[in-house]
């Protein structure tokens, strides 16, 4: 699949749909709507909750073409980024706060020709990864704090997303994308989307109701206007 850029993606997060029929579900998703699959990987230590590893994503992805897309909520994530670089994601994210080595993991992904992101929390200074954008080819804003699906937009993302947009293209980091992740809904995603986010995750508002592909597609008009 051709991941277009200047393009909005939408990458519903499998963890609010049901996980014990998901490889089944998945075969239903319309591949020219739904542009990545969004995996929340959580070690019940960098966040509390405890989701699924790379067994689990493995088994997955033999159900679907659709390319995916690693969030890495975990704890040192360069004790096990191999794991996951083996399953050969689009793009594979880990979280600025779980890690001393942010540039080395960075580069390590990038070198297997992965997309490789910096996630940042609510509570971390968007100034903070500056200086790592070298090494980013995307940069997730989280709108939430990490950890579950389902909680409300924290409305001050956007400027962060303003302010990290302006530092990309000031800098002329033209490759890297960026995500927004935690409470988007079709009453938010055109703010994030102005701001400057082009990869839209999507985990209660993609899966209520439980038709995924009518719930992106309706993400993506309410992102155009
Ligand atoms: C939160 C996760 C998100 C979450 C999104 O820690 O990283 O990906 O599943 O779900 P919603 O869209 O319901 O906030
Ligand atoms: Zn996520």
């Amino acid at each position: 699949m051709l991941i277009e850029k200047n393009k909005v993606l939408v990458s519903p997060s499998i963890i609010a749909g049901d996980l014990s029929t998901i490889g089944n579900d998945v075969k239903s998703f319309d591949s020219s709507v739904i542009d990545l699959l969004h995996m929340d990987v959580m070690d019940g230590n960098y966040v509390p909750n405890l989701t699924y590893g790379p067994g689990f994503i493995k088994d997955l992805k033999k159900h679907t073409d659709i390319p995916l897309d690693i969030h890495l909520m975990i704890e040192k994530p360069e004790n096990s980024l191999e794991q996951y670089i083996d399953l050969d994601p689009w793009c594979l994210v880990i979280h600025y706060e779980s890690t001393r080595f942010q540039a080395r993991s960075l580069n390590l992904i990038k070198g297997y020709g992965i997309r490789s992101g910096l996630a940042i929390n609510p509570g971390t200074p968007v100034e903070n990864i500056f200086d790592l954008l070298p090494y980013c080819g995307l940069v997730l804003i989280m709108s939430v704090d990490p950890g579950f699906y389902g909680q409300s937009f924290m409305a001050g993302s956007v400027k962060r997303i303003e302010k990290l947009k302006k530092f990309i293209d000031d800098n002329k980091f033209d490759d890297i994308r960026i995500q927004v992740d935690g409470g988007i809904t079709a009453d938010n995603i055109k703010s994030v989307v102005d701001a400057g986010a082009d990869i839209i995750v999507a985990g209660s508002s993609a899966f209520k109701n439980g038709d995924v592909t009518s719930n992106v597609r309706n993400l993506k008009k309410s992102a155009a206007g």
